[in-house]
């Protein structure tokens, strides 16, 4: 049987043509190492992984220098980085009541940090006004998911950012649904900071990411890893300029090579290209579930401020049993549970049950979708 692959929210696939072929490139016919070496492929891996942070600079309208696009070993390892590397105890966050627990779970990892969440909506969507009733003296950061990986809801990130601005708080977002799915501008929206995993939207491997920090956050950032970088080696301390000082050890080439390869298919397509897409497949799919009963939408039912991602309990039955269905009896692949996410499903109603998820992609197609809205019928 073949199958439909809508779990794209977790990863996407498949990558597109020249992904793979870069990162079996660099395996073996390039083999050199960054920032160390100066022979013919080393300079020639230091170019590609060059071009990577320029890509990113620039599909992100980054005002910063490419030295500020830090590569790290992915999206959670991005949020680590920023967490961890600014708070400090005493200090207060803002987060909204729909984060993954790659913000939640290094807040309440730390000790003496104490945050207060911005409630949700029933379709997810907070209201950017209610950061005016949180703010204390102590807030050092908002920090908040960009889309949501349980309902699709997009939040407002320009009006959070323009009131994070009146108090001087800096703003970070985790562009882990959005990236390569939604408008994303770092300048708009007034970051201070933005994480994003390379495996997702932005179509490459897993094992890598990025985190973009403008250099006032870069200045307040204590390193958490420190080791070798390949520059200022007669000194044991690292060194203070950018990426080198958030990048020790030896990056993830392969995924480097294939990472930049998939952002320049995500630059030519680009998001306009990429996003009407998506609303195409996703109005469709929400107007082919409209009509059947037993199962419930949680997320908005229109296109505007979601992406593809739609989550849908079956009301009567375990949603995990129906995700064994739809791949066993259909091959349609998604994902059921809770999405390390159990703050976003308290919000939707959906806790401890979980949802069945069905999240689009690139490469899905009408249908895909058709196959899918046959299979929920059929099932429902
Ligand atoms: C909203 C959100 N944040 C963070 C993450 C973590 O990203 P990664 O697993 O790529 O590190 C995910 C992954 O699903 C996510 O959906």
């Amino acid at each position: 049987m073949d199958t439909i692959y809508l779990d794209n929210a977790a990863t996407s696939f498949p990558k597109p043509e020249g992904v793979a072929e870069a990162m079996v490139r660099y395996l073996t016919e390039v083999g050199a190492p960054l920032n160390r070496s100066v022979y013919g492929r080393a300079q020639a891996a230091e170019l590609v992984t060059l071009s990577l942070r320029e890509q990113l600079k620039t599909f992100f309208h980054f005002p910063e220098k490419a030295t500020h696009v830090i590569l790290t070993p992915g999206n959670t390892y991005g949020l680590n980085f920023l967490i961890k590397g600014l708070l400090k105890p005493g200090d207060h966050v803002i987060v909204s009541a729909m984060e993954h627990n790659a913000i939640m779970r290094p807040l309440l990892q730390m000790m003496g940090i104490t945050f207060d969440r911005l409630p949700a909506d029933s379709e997810g969507f907070i209201d950017p006004n209610d950061i005016h009733g949180l703010v204390r003296p102590n807030t050092k950061l908002i920090v908040i998911a960009h889309g949501s990986n349980v309902s699709g809801s997009v939040q407002d990130a320009e009006a959070i950012g323009r009131i994070a601005a009146q108090y001087g708080i800096p703003f970070a977002l985790d562009g882990a649904q959005t990236a390569g799915h939604f408008p994303l501008d770092f300048q708009r929206f007034g970051l201070s900071a933005l994480s994003v995993p390379g495996h997702k939207g932005l179509l490459g491997p897993s094992g890598i990411g990025a985190l973009l920090l403008t250099d006032e956050m870069a200045n307040k950032l204590s390193p958490l890893v420190a080791g070798g970088t390949g520059s200022a080696s007669d000194s044991e301390y690292l060194p203070a300029f950018l990426p080198d000082r958030f990048e020790s050890g030896t990056l993830n080439l392969p995924g480097i090579y294939g990472w930049e390869a998939a952002m320049r298919f995500v630059g030519k397509q680009g998001i306009d290209a990429l996003r009407a897409h998506e609303v195409e497949l996703t109005k469709h799919f929400l107007n082919g579930i409209r009509d059947i009963s037993g199962v419930r939408l949680c997320g908005p039912d229109r296109v505007e401020n979601r992406v593809g991602v739609i989550s849908l309990d079956f009301l009567s039955q375990d949603n995990a049993a129906v995700t064994y269905e739809l791949e066993q009896r259909f091959g349609i692949l998604t994902r059921c549970g809770l999405h390390c996410a159990p703050a976003a499903h308290r919000s939707l109603g959906t806790f401890p049950r979980g949802t069945v998820r069905f999240s689009l992609g690139y490469a899905n197609t009408a249908v895909d979708v058709d196959a899918a809205i046959a299979a929920i019928r059929t099932l429902a």
